[in-house]
């Protein structure tokens, strides 16, 4: 664990001294004064106390310069004591928050992301290639609010577990806590708002930005995008046992003509062939569970048109071979390009996503990707189910989650 110390994990960077307190005191002694108003300014003699409060600067293992805690925004226009009397505007915000640099994960832990690859137990590996911090939000992602584990809601024990000897780790080093009403919020949660954002202290960053959306991933990462989901979506496929050739789907409920077709039959309605995406809804910037693949299946248009549903239906529910159910709302399948998959990049599903067959939904995030589709019923719900997707993206903060490995890094 050698990113562990109890406190800063670099030296600290010499940076200029504040002249601000200096200027002052030129001024004064320039002038001949010991005019009131001067006096009671600070004085020289503070000034080391002054600095020693300021917001450390601390070098990474990769070279990296991070300010953890923004300075204090006293331009030379303003009076010395602008922290004083403008306080909102003037936030000294190291001594404000009590020691800021020392506190949230990263006072100790210059990355988390290498922290968890560097486990002792082995943990499902979260950092990524791009350089994409990996902050403790993310965490919440799987320990907290879906994902992998089963115990949800035990992060901030195991957290707890985990430092109760550590020196430095008082509650207040990862916590706040105020009269807001809203309890032990973790530090980290609420430090850039506290902190009102961030001080840059990178030089101008400039680069190029493209994208394609005609490549194809390989099998091999396709594969791989299948394990990751396993971590990031709680998706455990008992799939892979059926006979490939040898499934059919039936259709009922609200609908003129209720069927059962295999594989064949369903073959035998026209194949539809398709590049298409297939990528994790809690996916970021960086993050790997996102694959384009090309796939071949019949179309649910198709489906519909021998199925006929009642005017009145507005739902249509997608069942699984062990009884898994995703139900959709009939207007949004209309509306988005989909198909049963049975084929991915020329091969049998099985060799990449598992399963005989698979819903593949247009611009649609993949937990409504439901394996071995063995029936699809459509109903008339009061309430039709929500639209995929919609609510986290209200939500509008999806936690910058990344899996680039399916397995534990032992
Ligand atoms: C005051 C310093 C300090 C702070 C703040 C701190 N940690 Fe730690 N952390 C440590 C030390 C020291 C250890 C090693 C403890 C041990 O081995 O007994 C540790 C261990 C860990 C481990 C176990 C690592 C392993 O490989 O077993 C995890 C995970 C962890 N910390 C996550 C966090 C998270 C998440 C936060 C913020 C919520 C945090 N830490 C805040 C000092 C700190
Ligand atoms: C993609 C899902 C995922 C994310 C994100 C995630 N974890 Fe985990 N974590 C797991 C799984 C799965 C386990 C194993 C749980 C089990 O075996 O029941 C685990 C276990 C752990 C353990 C127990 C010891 C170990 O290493 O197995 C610690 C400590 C831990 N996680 C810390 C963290 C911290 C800190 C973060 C955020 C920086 C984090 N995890 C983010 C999935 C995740
Ligand atoms: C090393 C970091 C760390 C330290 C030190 C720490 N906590 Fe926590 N605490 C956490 C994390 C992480 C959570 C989980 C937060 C979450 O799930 O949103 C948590 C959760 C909590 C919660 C539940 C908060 C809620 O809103 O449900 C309470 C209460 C709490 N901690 C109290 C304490 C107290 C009291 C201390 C000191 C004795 C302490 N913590 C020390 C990291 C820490």
């Amino acid at each position: 664990m050698s990113d562990i110390t109890t406190q800063k994990w670099s030296g600290k960077v010499p940076r200029p001294r504040r002249t601000l307190l200096a200027l002052f005191a030129v001024s004064c002694a320039v002038a001949g004064l010991v005019a009131i108003g001067c006096a009671e300014e600070p004085k020289e003699a503070e000034e080391p106390l002054m600095a020693s409060f300021e917001p450390e600067v601390r070098q990474a293992a990769n070279g990296m310069y991070i300010q953890r805690t923004p300075s204090e925004d006293i331009t030379p226009s303003s009076s010395a004591t602008a922290q004083y009397h403008h306080p909102v505007e003037n936030v000294p915000y190291n001594t404000y928050y009590l020691k800021a640099d020392e506190r949230g994960c990263n006072a100790c832990h210059e990355d988390l992301g290498a922290l968890l690859d560097n486990s002792p137990y082995g943990h499902v590996k979260i950092s990524n290639d791009l350089g994409i911090e990996v902050t403790v939000d993310q965490c919440f992602h799987c320990h907290t609010d879906s994902g992998a584990i089963t115990n949800q809601q035990s992060f901030g024990a195991m957290i707890h577990g985990i430092h109760k000897d550590v020196e430095n780790a008082d509650c207040m080093t990862c916590h706040t806590a105020s009269n807001n009403g809203n309890d032990m919020e973790l530090w980290d949660a609420v430090k850039h708002h506290e902190m009102r954002g961030f001080t840059d202290i990178a030089a101008e960053v400039l680069g190029t930005f493209s994208f394609t959306q005609t490549g194809v991933d390989s099998l091999d990462k396709i594969a791989k995008m299948a394990r990751q989901t396993a971590y990031l979506c709680q998706s455990m496929p008992s799939v892979g046992q059926g006979d490939a050739s040898q499934w059919a789907i039936t259709v009922s409920g609200d609908v003129e003509n209720a069927f059962a077709a295999t594989k064949e039959e369903l073959d035998a309605e026209g194949q539809h062939h398709a590049t298409m995406g297939c990528s994790c809804g809690g996916n970021p910037a960086g993050g790997t569970a996102s694959v384009n693949a090309e796939v071949a299946g019949i179309s649910v248009q198709t489906i519909l048109e021998m199925a006929r549903p009642n005017a009145e239906a507005n739902t249509i529910v997608f069942t699984s071979a062990d009884g898994y159910e995703t139900a959709l709302p009939l207007f949004y399948v209309r509306h988005h390009y989909s198909l049963i998959v049975w084929e991915v990049n020329g091969q049998p599903i099985a060799d990449s996503m598992g399963g005989v067959n698979q819903l593949w939904l247009g611009s649609t995030p993949a937990f409504a990707y439901v394996r071995d589709v063995a029936s699809i019923t459509f109903e008339t719900r009061q309430t039709p189910p929500p639209t995929p997707g919609l609510e986290s993206r209200a939500e509008g903060n999806l936690p910058n989650v990344s899996v680039t490995e399916g397995t534990a890094q032992a």
